[in-house]
């Protein structure tokens, strides 16, 4: 399949996304989101592929959604056509995604980095929710999952005046998992995600699952889903295979199954 405004190839078990907009600093429009859609599902069918970077270029990541495409809009618009809903989409898919930043990812970009599972950034790497200052407030998600992230204080400061943080910011709030040189940041995702890709494929489908139930439950049943996760994972074969081949002091041989 041909895109307009992403690359999309598989490197090995890995799928990689690029966003592919350089005149308008990958700036996410509707095609944007359609396309990435496709790029999940095709991956997400595809059993070679066993985890996905999503990267933009060295100055940025994204800077947001596409302000020349929200700007003739009024309400009946966006409520109508519940506009900006398509992105929740995005982050259903069940395969881990990581994503890579390098320079600005703001607003709705700085939101499709947080959609991700997480993000290793580069020492450039500027993340910010500016939508104030354009007279509105995140749209994709940014009040409700960079809260959640960074906590209250910082997410208030973020979202209400509009200001970036940088990678070391990011890092030590909890946003971003690594920093790294700038010329290391695509190796180091791809390395993440192909070691991701080597693992059992039921096992990291259910860490990543209850990773996410920590987000949406209490305690009590949050323990109770992963318990029954962890139970479940001794009817694969690749659990028999994961700890004989700990006994036997030799890589194990998974099957995904
Ligand atoms: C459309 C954008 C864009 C965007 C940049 N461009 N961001 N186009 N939507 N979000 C375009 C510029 O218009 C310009 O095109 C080209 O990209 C290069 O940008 P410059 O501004 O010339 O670059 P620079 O001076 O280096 O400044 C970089 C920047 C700045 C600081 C990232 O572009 C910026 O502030 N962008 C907007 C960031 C933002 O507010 N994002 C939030 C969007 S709202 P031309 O053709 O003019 O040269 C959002 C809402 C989510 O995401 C949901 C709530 C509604």
């Amino acid at each position: 399949m041909s895109y307009e405004t992403l690359i999309v190839e598989a490197r090995g078990a890995v799928g990689l996304i690029t966003l592919n907009r350089p005149q308008a600093l990958n700036a996410l429009n509707s095609t944007v989101l359609k396309e990435l859609l496709q790029a999940h599902a095709a991956f997400e069918d595809d059993d070679a592929i066993g985890a996905i970077v999503l990267t933009g270029s060295e100055r940025a990541f994204a800077a947001g959604a596409d302000i020349k495409e929200m700007q003739p809009l009024d309400f009946a618009d966006v409520y109508s056509r519940d506009f900006l809903g398509g992105w929740d989409d995005v982050a259903k898919i069940r395969k881990p995604v990581i994503a890579a930043v390098s320079g600005f990812a703001l607003g709705g970009g700085c939101e499709l980095a947080m959609m991700c599972d997480f993000i290793i950034a580069s020492e450039t790497a500027k993340f910010g929710q500016p939508e104030i200052t354009l007279g509105v407030i995140p749209g994709m998600g940014g009040s409700q999952r960079l809260t959640r992230a960074v906590g209250k204080a910082k997410a208030m400061d973020m979202v209400l005046t509009g200001r970036m943080m940088d990678a070391a910011e990011a890092e030590r709030a909890g946003l971003v998992s690594r920093v790294v040189a700038p010329d290391r940041l695509l190796d180091e995702a791809l390395e993440a995600a192909a070691r991701i890709a080597s693992l059992s494929r039921p096992s990291v489908l259910m860490a990543k699952e209850a990773v996410n139930r920590a987000l949406e439950t209490t305690l009590e049943e949050g323990l109770r889903f992963e318990r029954r996760l962890f139970q479940s994972l001794f009817a694969t074969q690749d659990q028999k295979e994961g700890m004989t081949a700990f006994i036997e002091k030799r890589k194990p041989a998974f099957k995904n199954r």
